[in-house]
């Protein structure tokens, strides 16, 4: 696991930006698995800017979102879809006909979800994944008690899920209960994995996910099973890990090693 430790959001961001351009220029067919949640925002507006000021094309560019609110159409504001669409589609060439959100409004939810793991394989996979962690170690919507081997399916949002997201929603009790998500399974079988944490709220969980014991009380310590792993944290995420020293001293060695 590489755990890179930027200073502030804003370079956290920057750097979790440069990896997804990376790819993209190496790769212009690529497949992205995206993310929603406040975490990411800034590495869109950054991947917006090489798109308008460097000419980064994604026009060839396939992308799946991680999950979505079950029960919320594509343009209700709230939901995944739109957050995408807001935040980065419609600032950048990706082809509509590319871009994937797993459907709130599935009727035969256990058909839909089959169907969206299906999509991604047929595409040859995701190539890079990228992560936010909740406050309560999930990724994607994988709350605490996900099997380490789930796949996409509909799932109960927990309780600090909802508490968390209502700041975003006008009451708590518009919060969805529902949502649709990769499983862990999924998310593992991306041929890489990028997780971004900011702020001090997020310190413990990090460390938790990132030191602690694979369990499936904390999804995200799934990651330590998978052979290529990025963390980008940001001081304050990365303040109650035991090994800060460590991944700052192996980053910049291997920097060396590798020469920039
Ligand atoms: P956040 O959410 O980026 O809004 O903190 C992360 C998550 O719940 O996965």
């Amino acid at each position: 696991m590489r755990v890179i430790i930027e200073k502030d959001y804003e370079a956290m961001s920057k750097r979790a930006a440069q990896f997804v351009a990376e790819l993209v220029r190496n790769k212009p067919d690529c497949v992205l698995g995206l993310a929603t949640g406040s975490t990411p925002v800034s590495m869109y507006k950054e991947l917006t800017r090489m798109h308008k000021e460097e000419g980064l094309d994604f026009s060839l560019v396939t992308t799946f979102n991680l999950d979505e609110y079950y029960g919320l159409p594509p343009d209700h504001e709230q939901s995944y879809y739109y957050f995408m669409q807001e935040n980065l589609f419609k600032h950048i060439n990706v082809s509509p006909h590319r871009v994937r959100v797993p459907s709130g409004l599935a009727k035969d939810v256990k058909a839909y979800c089959e169907s969206y793991e299906r999509m991604i394989k047929e595409v040859g996979g995701i190539d890079i994944q990228v992560l936010g962690i909740g406050g309560d170690g999930h990724i994607a919507f994988n709350e605490p008690g996900s099997s380490l081997a789930s796949r996409t399916r509909l799932v109960a949002l927990d309780e600090q899920t909802i508490k968390d997201n209502a700041r975003f929603f006008e009451k708590e009790e518009d919060v969805p209960r529902y949502a649709i998500t990769m499983g862990v399974g999924t998310i593992l079988e991306a041929k890489r994995l990028m997780l971004l944490a900011n702020g001090k709220k997020k310190a413990k969980v990090v460390a938790q996910a990132i030191e602690g014991p694979v369990t499936s009380q904390i999804t995200a310590s799934a990651l330590q099973l998978h052979p290529d792993v990025i963390v980008v944290l940001d001081e304050e995420a990365a303040s109650e890990l035991k090994r800060r020293e460590y991944y700052l001293h192996a980053e910049k060695m291997i920097q060396e090693f590798y020469g920039g």
